[in-house]
């Protein structure tokens, strides 16, 4: 609920547990007031306005000390605010201070789509949204600042449009989608991350004096570094003490910085990366920035964790999938990389059938003359050599089987051996008169042109109206460089990403508006574009070319700590893994996927007849599970990272009726076959069974007491343990 309060000129912005307070200083200045556990009356002594050097000082005296201290809603460039700033605008004139003062506020129902971006949505009676708007009179600019609130999850959507409102052009040179202050204190700092084949591990660093935090320049969210931050207090733990939590819903370049500054307190902002960034906005055209969340929770990250996947499942996520049972699918890669055809594939869509699998997926390889990674990308005609009868022979037989039909496609991509590039070599990003930089042997896309997503989408149409394809897989496997592009003039080279990023959503819109009932993952080289910004298109998202289980439990940590299980799309593969050689037992392989969206990456004509025998129980077991490990609610109970000896999540159902836990013995540890773990999220009240073992004990107990988890033996071994009320 959002309310103004006319005396205090404060908005006060209300979830079920949080507060966010903003002032209006002095009638000019929006101020960050308050951000923590809810409060039932709202506050300015906070902001400290008459003690130095917090005092704006009536005769304009010490205005910059003031400045640099006023912990700001939105804060910009060139006021004497000298700490890290979210606007920077440059005049026509050639300077680029921004000051902005407070005009206007409005308080609407529901939340307003962002166009041509990625961004929550809610009913009328879902949530609430302020939009602020502030003035830059001198270089006349226009700020609207918009917060939206919902009626079920703790979290906050905000967002920042600018419009040119003087006779000149302007030039947005940075433009950070939001701001958090954090009074002085102690503070802690955990970010994921990663590499190729590594992401998301959980980072967790004590705040010092300085700038700290991650960024992507890459061109997408990128494997390294996550569009997320959380800052905790130091004791905070998993389910107690205080953390904020910053996520961007965005897939393209970012930063995400925390600065501990001369008094101790922290400000944190978020937005697209402003190195090789700018905009030209001429007179009345206006820029919005992508959306971001923050988070406040008292209930440590458990807290967090449940506001961020409250909010994309109700609020993000869009595809009919979402709440239906992801068809198991069985994908070619790890079983065949490039050398497949037609009888190849049949091969293994026959064996997979009888075996209970639902959805055969066909990766890279199968257009043009693709035989290794080295050419064909941009030519999206099937190869007739591989497919004799076509690519709807091919998925005929596979639907007589019974089963679903998904495709591969890396849209944004051109490699030099294409028709395509001999055709447009203009539409690969590059400087003209120098030679780009290839990597994976390929070029990107310049998507920031409409002409070439046009292209695409005409491709990929093609091909999707041709047979019955239920699923697409679509790629991204390098990062952008050499940034050039051969349709934009020399002063709107800096807007060269960001376009690009739109021409990506774009083109994802129109695919799933074309094709309603398509179930769209994304991908990027595994996990390299992993944001909230790509679930607004498709429901779940590859999270790791690693498949090996152990590698799996800490990406998937990392990665259940901001998006629901539902998101995660996660195979068992063969042994030893092809990634990193290890063997783990198949059964433990399972376990691990179906904590994710569950299936296979291998030719079941060629594992060994004992984890074979095994594939049928796993379905069964994911057809137990799947609608609990979806609407579930998540807890991470231990972590391999802090114990060094096992991992345990669980999930448990809405009506706390039920609940599964999934533990894993990574090292094992002499004299310790039984181990104890509380669990967390159930009915205190209730008692539960544990299947296959004769014990109950009340959902009280087992928090606080424990559950045994019994005759563990052995590395990488596992258990799956589910509780049903009695
Ligand atoms: C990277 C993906 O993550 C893999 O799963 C696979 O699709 C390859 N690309 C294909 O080139």
């Amino acid at each position: 609920m959002i309310r103004f309060h006319e005396d205090k000129k404060v908005f006060q912005l209300d979830t079920t547990n949080s507060t966010y307070l903003l002032a209006i200083v002095e009638d000019e200045f929006l101020a960050q007031a308050y951000y923590g556990e809810k409060l039932a009356e709202p506050i300015t002594y906070t902001l400290r306005l008459d003690e130095a050097p917090f005092t704006p000082s009536q005769n304009n005296r010490d205005r910059v000390s003031f400045y640099d201290v006023l912990p700001m809603a939105y804060p910009t460039h060139g006021i004497g605010d000298f700490r890290e700033d979210c606007l920077n605008i440059c005049s026509k004139a050639g300077h680029s201070v921004v000051k902005l003062a407070y005009q206007s506020y409005e308080i609407t129902t529901g939340k307003p789509k962002l166009k041509g971006l990625p961004a929550t949505f809610a009913d009328d009676d879902q949530a609430q949204t302020l939009t602020i708007k502030m003035v830059d009179q001198a270089i006349g600019a226009e700020v609207e600042l918009a917060y939206s609130v919902f009626s079920d999850t703790d979290a906050i959507a905000s967002s920042v449009k600018v419009r040119n409102a003087s006779k000149d052009t302007l030039w947005l040179e940075k433009i950070l989608s939001g701001c958090l202050e954090l009074p002085a204190g102690q503070y802690d700092m955990l970010s994921l991350h990663g590499s190729w084949a590594r992401e998301r591990h959980v980072e967790r660093r004590e705040i010092g004096f300085g700038y700290q935090g991650v960024y992507s320049k890459r061109g997408s969210s990128g494997h390294q570094d996550h569009p997320f931050i959380a800052v905790l207090e130091p004791n905070a733990s998993q389910a107690s003490g205080h953390v904020y939590g910053m996520h961007f819903v965005y897939s393209g370049n970012y930063m995400a910085q925390v600065e501990k500054n001369q008094f101790d307190s922290v400000r944190c902002v978020m937005g697209i990366h402003p190195e090789d960034f700018s905009f030209k906005l001429e007179q009345g055209e206006t820029f919005q920035a992508p959306e971001m969340i923050r988070v406040f929770s008292a209930t440590g990250l458990d807290g967090m964790t449940h506001a961020l996947h409250d909010l994309y499942r109700s609020h993000l996520i869009r595809s009919p999938y979402l709440h239906q049972k992801r068809p198991i699918l069985i994908n070619n890669w790890e079983a065949t990389y490039f050398d497949f055809d037609a009888d190849k594939l049949l091969s293994i869509a026959k064996e997979a059938s009888s075996l209970g699998i639902e959805m055969l997926v066909m990766d890279d390889g199968w257009f043009g003359k693709r035989t290794s990674d080295n050419m064909s990308l941009g030519d999206w005609v099937v190869t007739e050599s591989k497919f004799p009868d076509g690519l709807c022979g091919l998925v005929d037989k596979v639907n007589e089987l019974g089963m679903k039909f998904g495709i591969w496609f890396e849209p944004e991509m051109i490699s030099p051996d294409s028709d395509l590039y001999r055709a447009h070599p203009e539409w690969a990003i590059a400087v003209a008169g120098s030679t780009a930089g290839l990597s994976r042997n390929q070029y990107v896309l310049d998507f920031s042109r409409e002409d070439v997503v046009e292209h695409i989408y005409q491709k990929l149409s093609k091909v999707l109206h041709s047979a019955n394809i239920a699923y697409v897989k679509w790629d991204m496997n390098r990062p952008m460089a050499d940034l050039a592009s051969a349709n934009l003039p020399a002063d709107q080279q800096g807007e060269l990403s960001h376009r690009y990023i739109l021409g990506v959503y774009q083109l994802q819109e129109r695919l799933i508006t074309e094709f309603p009932y398509l179930l769209l993952e994304n991908c990027a080289g595994g996990g390299g574009r992993f944001d909230p910004g790509m679930l607004y298109y498709s429901p779940q998202i590859w999270c790791s070319d690693d498949t090996d289980a152990i590698e799996r439990l800490a990406i998937q940590e990392g990665t259940a700590l901001i998006y629901p299980l539902s998101t995660m799309g996660a195979h068992v593969s063969d042994c030893p893994n092809h990634t990193v050689g290890r063997n783990t037992p198949f059964e433990t392989r399972g376990h691990v996927a179906l904590m994710g969206t569950f299936g296979y990456e291998l030719d079941v004509n060629r594992i060994p007849d004992s984890d074979k025998a095994m594939i049928p129980q796993q379905v069964a077991l994911y057809h137990q599970y799947a609608d609990l490990i979806r609407e579930g609610r998540y807890y991470r109970i231990a972590s391999f990272r802090e114990t060094h000896w096992y991992d345990a999540a669980m999930v448990v159902s809405p009506d706390q009726k039920e609940a599964l836990i999934i533990y894993v013995q990574v090292l094992a540890k002499a004299n310790a076959k039984r181990n104890k773990i509380h669990l967390r999220g159930l009915a205190e009240n209730m008692r539960y069974a544990v299947a296959n073992e004769n014990f109950s004990a009340l959902g009280s107990t087992l928090m606080r007491a424990g559950l045994l988890v019994n005759d563990v033996h052995g590395d990488f071994c596992s258990r799956l343990i589910h509780l049903k009320s009695v």
